[in-house]
């Protein structure tokens, strides 16, 4: 088959990597595509935000198959564009990337199929979401509706910083634009965090290896939500019988209501949860496949994923019988430019991937660029540094000892990603 990857982060290099092993792929197209990616398939430009583009593009190339790495084509309604030609593309239509593309729709329905969540209310004028929150205190966990590249969710520890946070969105100054002008006011939840992708075909789904995502900047989950600085699979904190129930219970229930809701789930659902003492409660849904965790969950599926991704778009994933359980682990710490998620500085030179990848790391490209034949920063989130071994502390020691080799001006990162899932490994 002749493929095309759409996007241009770790998520979609990690993709490309997995499709390029399959002895289905035939010729791969990546759009935009990144450095990284480069080497395994062409690269062609395209705007990501338009669905139209990019199915004229898969016309001209001739492609067969077309998987969608990011929320905006998803929610943009890219593979509706794709059936509408008889185009295949792997991902939710429009009406099911909502799931992602709008907290007050996926609350509502989380509501209506009676699937564990925070309890909410969704507000569209300042006024009534501040009495709201004169009646329920803090902490209080506030967020945009639309899409928000991750930073939409305010968690807010005091009274002080809810009231400013919703002035923030609903007020004048309106700092995430339309996507703020709707906003969900949630019941904190109180536990650890782990994120579960299903490959879904419309019914049925195949659970990929669980994943434990660094939202935060700093270590000890200190300072403000990033698109998530790192990440461990599995995650020790899933464990098989919190693993039923959140199929029983979230998934199953999730893929069921989007058939009464007329939109069936097809492509990754991903679902964060927060695991706590009443048992696994949905934080919200994605679209698709989460950057950094696709990094570490693809290498640990036992199988041909382009096959899998194939099986899904042509509702047959029940023929492919039950996957194996992952062997091992893999760990991922992303290389950050100094400052993110704020201002930061691109344009810097980056070294030393070649000696990182010597222990058998890999280092795949989320933010960078290639100018006049040298390789440079162009993003928050530069590298994500992966590693892989028997168990978690080997995976993170071989990413960790690679993430030294590679240099570039205001290199920032984590240092206690898979903290959490070690603590939980030695109990
Ligand atoms: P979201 O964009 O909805 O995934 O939220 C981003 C992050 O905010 C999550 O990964 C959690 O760490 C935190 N968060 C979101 N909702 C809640 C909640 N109801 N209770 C506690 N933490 C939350
Ligand atoms: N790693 C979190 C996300 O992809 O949304």
């Amino acid at each position: 088959m002749n493929i095309l990857i759409i996007g241009s982060g770790g998520r979609e290099h990690a993709i490309a990597l997995a499709v390029k092993q399959s002895p289905l792929c035939k010729k791969l197209i990546c759009a935009p595509g990144n450095p990284g990616m480069s080497s395994l398939g062409k690269c062609i430009p395209v705007s990501v935000s338009d669905p139209i583009a990019i199915a004229d593009l898969a016309e001209k190339e001739q492609i067969d198959f077309t998987i969608v790495g990011p929320e905006i084509p998803l929610v943009a309604g890219v593979v509706d564009e794709f059936r509408k030609r008889g185009l295949r593309a792997f991902g939710p239509i429009a009406a099911a990337a909502a799931l992602e593309g709008s907290k007050a729709f996926s609350k509502n329905v989380m509501k209506k199929y009676g699937i564990p969540t925070a309890a909410y209310e969704t507000f569209t004028d300042l006024k009534s979401a501040q009495e709201f929150l004169k009646a329920h205190p803090a902490p209080i966990v506030i967020k945009a509706s639309g899409l928000a590249a991750g930073k939409g969710a305010v968690v807010c520890l005091t009274d002080e910083e809810a009231f400013q946070t919703v002035d923030e969105m609903l007020g004048e100054k309106a700092v995430f634009g339309e996507s703020g002008k709707t906003v969900v006011i949630e019941e904190f939840m109180e536990g650890e965090e782990a994120s579960l992708f299903a490959i879904c075909d419309g019914k049925d789904y195949v659970l990929l290896s669980s994943a434990q995502d660094h939202k935060r900047i700093f270590d000890n989950d200190l300072g403000p939500n990033t698109g998530g600085m790192g990440a461990y699979s599995p995650a020790p904190v899933v464990t098989e019988s919190l693993l039923e129930d959140v199929k029983r219970r979230i998934i199953e229930p999730t893929l069921a209501g989007m058939i009464q809701e007329g939109a069936p789930y097809t492509g990754v659902l991903y679902v964060g949860i927060m695991v706590t003492k009443n048992g696994p409660k949905v934080v919200e849904y994605n679209c698709r496949l989460g950057d950094p965790e696709c990094q570490i969950v693809l290498p640990l599926y036992d199988g041909d994923v382009l096959a899998l991704f194939d099986a899904a778009e042509r509702g047959a994933l029940s023929t492919l019988g039950a996957p194996k359980p992952p062997k091992g682990s893999a760990a991922i710490v992303v290389l950050a430019s100094e400052g993110y998620p704020n201002a930061y500085e691109a344009g810097q030179e980056v070294s030393g991937i070649e000696e990182a990848e010597k222990n058998g790391a890999r280092v795949l490209h989320a933010g960078t660029k290639m100018e006049n034949g040298k390789l440079l920063t162009a993003g928050g989130r530069v590298f994500g540094v992966v590693g892989s071994g028997k168990d978690l502390s080997e995976a993170l020691r071989q990413a960790y000892d690679a993430c030294e080799k590679v240099i570039f001006k205001g290199k920032y990162y984590r240092r206690d990603i898979g903290k959490k899932g070690l603590e939980r490994c030695s109990k």
